[in-house]
């Protein structure tokens, strides 16, 4: 499919899809969102491809956040239809199998850092200021960021930042755990690729069973998560990587990584 407010580029078992509405900053209108949820069906049918990138084009912004004008006209009703498309869209983001990184590479507002938070885990330019302004426009944030901000970085940082809609700047974002690492602006899209390109190296099977057995983990109680983690980890025995890693392991050799989810 052809894209306009999105670019999704696969090559080396990595995808980038790029938010590409520079002219507005990134901002998510639906059209942009009926695109996104495009791609990732895409990217889940690509068994070639072991992990995401997000990032926007341009200079100065990631994501600005929904789009204000597309708000501004939305009745009660329709604004809670906007709101389950977005979260349903970000949740779809979220619950993907694979690994998926942000490359935060300035504003991450509104809807913009509400999709940062569901990605797995973010990198950011020193140039990225990061925050949940919405409250300054009237409304509260509707793309998630109420309920993952609190259970990543607490309910009283979280909500501190929800009440002020105030800004934060990346090493800020990072001291309260939001941000992994910051790296100059032109050195981050470097830093993202030669991550993701290591993790690219590993085997698809078990790269997803770490994944959903984090995520699935931190909604339960610790004896369940042990039992998801047994499971999970029992399961990657199903998968040929196993026998490879093992191997290469044993015969001194770096492993080569074959196996796919449904192998
Ligand atoms: N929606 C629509 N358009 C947006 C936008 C947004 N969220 N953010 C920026 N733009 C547009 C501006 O209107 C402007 O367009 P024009 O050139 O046509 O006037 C263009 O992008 C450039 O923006 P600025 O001139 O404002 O750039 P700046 O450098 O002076 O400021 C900024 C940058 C601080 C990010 C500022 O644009 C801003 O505050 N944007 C809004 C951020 C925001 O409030 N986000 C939350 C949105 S609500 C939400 O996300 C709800 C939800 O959870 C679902």
């Amino acid at each position: 499919m052809a894209y306009s407010s999105i670019e999704l580029a696969c090559a080396d078992g990595i995808a980038t899809l790029t938010f590409n509405r520079p002219k507005a900053l990134n901002a998510l209108n639906t059209a942009l969102l009926e695109e996104l949820a495009e791609a990732l069906n895409s990217i889940k049918q690509d068994d070639a491809v072991r992990v995401l990138i997000l990032t926007g084009s341009g200079e100065k912004a990631f994501i600005a956040g929904a789009d204000i004008t597309e708000i501004a006209t939305l009745t009660p009703l329709a604004a809670k239809k906007f709101a389950q498309f977005g979260q349903e869209i970000i949740s779809k983001l979220q619950t993907l199998a694979i690994p998926v990184i942000a490359a935060v590479n300035g504003y991450a507002l509104g809807g913009g850092c509400e999709m940062a938070l569901a990605c797995d885990f973010i990198y950011a330019s020193e140039k990225a200021i990061f925050g949940l302004p919405e409250i300054t426009l009237g409304v509260i944030p509707g793309f998630g960021g109420t309920q993952r901000l609190p259970r990543l970085i607490g309910a009283n940082l979280a909500k501190e930042m929800i009440f002020t809609g105030k800004h934060l700047s990346a090493a800020e974002a990072k001291a309260i755990g939001l941000v992994n690492k910051i790296f100059a602006p032109e050195e981050l899209r470097a830093a993202v690729d030669d991550v993701a390109k290591l993790i690219a190296t590993k085997g698809k099977a078990s790269l997803c069973a770490a994944k959903q057995t984090v995520n699935q983990g931190l909604n339960a109680d610790l004896a369940t998560g042990l039992g998801i983690e047994r499971d999970a980890f029992a399961l990657c025995l199903a998968s040929p990587d196993a026998m490879e890693g093992t191997s290469a392991f044993l015969e001194k050799r770096k492993p080569v990584f074959t196996g796919n989810l449904h192998s």
